[in-house]
């Protein structure tokens, strides 16, 4: 019998229109420009609108993949949504979704892995379609961080950013995703969470907002995700001087430049979104993937790698052959 892999048919993002810069930060709190920047690499990022919600992004974003890869919505046959806001505890983003695409019936559901939730959604799409469950997958990362910090806070607010990005799978008879790892440790959620919910008084959330130990959270990231792409690597038989491009999640340059050092990679082979887009969060793999193929950068046959670290702790990798 021949196996079945996935691989990435096409990529799509949406970014608000509100672009919210340093200078913009620096008029309406104890911050600037120069800190943000050296200590971040972040300029701007985009911020929603008040009328905008994470489902209308991911139809954005998801309409932007189909058209790359010249698919209409009824040929998919499963959505999965990676976020952290979703528009409603419930129904699920993804269902939300699917109503917006107007393809009723195929499986749409919504999963929480924080910042590193495109990573968990791809693995789960991968394996669908390994099973032969499914053909054609689109997967969405899509977060809107700024309704969750509280704008007051200057150790957290100037971090984040909004925006959606998708990417469709599709059944292949040579991989493409090579293979995905996910890992969490629970016991460190005090370092990074957003308080509230069902179970924590979730009708009083005025005063409830992200909180981030940030340096804490920094220094567990970098040994973290330099071992994860270590693990990655040896995991499925590559060697890093094969890789043509890290994809990284987007949360901070001195995360990303450490593990690019780890894997001995120059930052020009690394994709940087996060001095634009700020950190998104799940969104923010899909959404770098997405620039670096639309600019030409990311080309058919090369070697990607995926990592991400987030609240949970949840971190995860995945090798793809694009
Ligand atoms: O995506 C999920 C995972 N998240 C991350 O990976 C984020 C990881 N953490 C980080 O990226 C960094 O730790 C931060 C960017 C959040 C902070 O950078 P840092 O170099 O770790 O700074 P720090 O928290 O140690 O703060 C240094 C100083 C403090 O002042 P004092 O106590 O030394 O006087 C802060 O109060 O910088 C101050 N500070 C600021 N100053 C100007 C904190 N935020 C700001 C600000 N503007 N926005």
């Amino acid at each position: 019998m021949t196996s079945i892999y996935s691989r990435i048919l096409a990529t799509g993002s949406y970014l608000p229109r509100q672009v919210l810069t340093n200078a913009d930060l620096e008029a309406r709190l104890d911050t600037n420009d120069a800190w943000i920047r050296e200590r971040t690499g972040i300029s701007e990022r985009h911020i929603s609108a008040a009328d905008e919600t994470v489902s209308m992004m991911a139809e954005q974003a998801a309409r932007s993949a189909l058209a790359a890869g010249g698919l209409a919505p009824e040929d998919l046959d499963l959505i999965i949504v990676g976020t952290t806001t979703p528009d409603q505890i419930f129904p699920n983003c993804a269902t939300m979704l699917q109503e917006r695409l107007g393809i009723a019936g195929i499986g749409a559901f919504s999963l929480e892995a924080a910042c590193s939730g495109f990573i968990y959604a791809l693995s789960v799409a991968d394996k669908f379609i390994r099973m032969g469950d499914a053909r054609r997958v689109l997967v969405v990362g899509a977060e809107m961080m700024s309704r969750l910090v509280d704008w007051n806070d200057r150790t957290t607010c100037v971090l984040f950013g909004d925006g959606a990005g998708a990417v469709i799978l599709e059944a292949a008879s040579e991989p493409g995703i090579i293979g995905t790892l996910l890992h969490a440790d629970g016991r460190h959620r005090e370092l990074l969470e957003f308080p509230g919910g069902v179970g924590r008084d979730f009708r009083n959330l005025e005063n409830v907002y992200l909180q981030m130990r940030g340096s804490e959270v920094f220094k567990v990231a970098v040994a973290t995700l330099g071992q994860s792409v270590e693990e990655c690597l040896s995991r499925f038989g590559h060697d890093k001087s094969e890789v043509d491009w890290l994809i990284p999640h987007q949360a901070n340059v001195r995360i990303i430049q450490a593990t690019a050092r780890r894997l001995g990679m120059s930052m020009e082979q690394v994709v940087v979104t996060v001095d634009r887009h700020g950190n998104t969060s799940t969104a923010s793999i899909p959404l770098a993937l997405d620039a670096a193929v639309r600019d030409g950068r990311v080309q058919r046959g090369q070697l990607l790698l995926l990592e991400a670290f987030g609240g949970g702790f949840t971190w995860g990798s995945a090798l793809i052959r694009f």
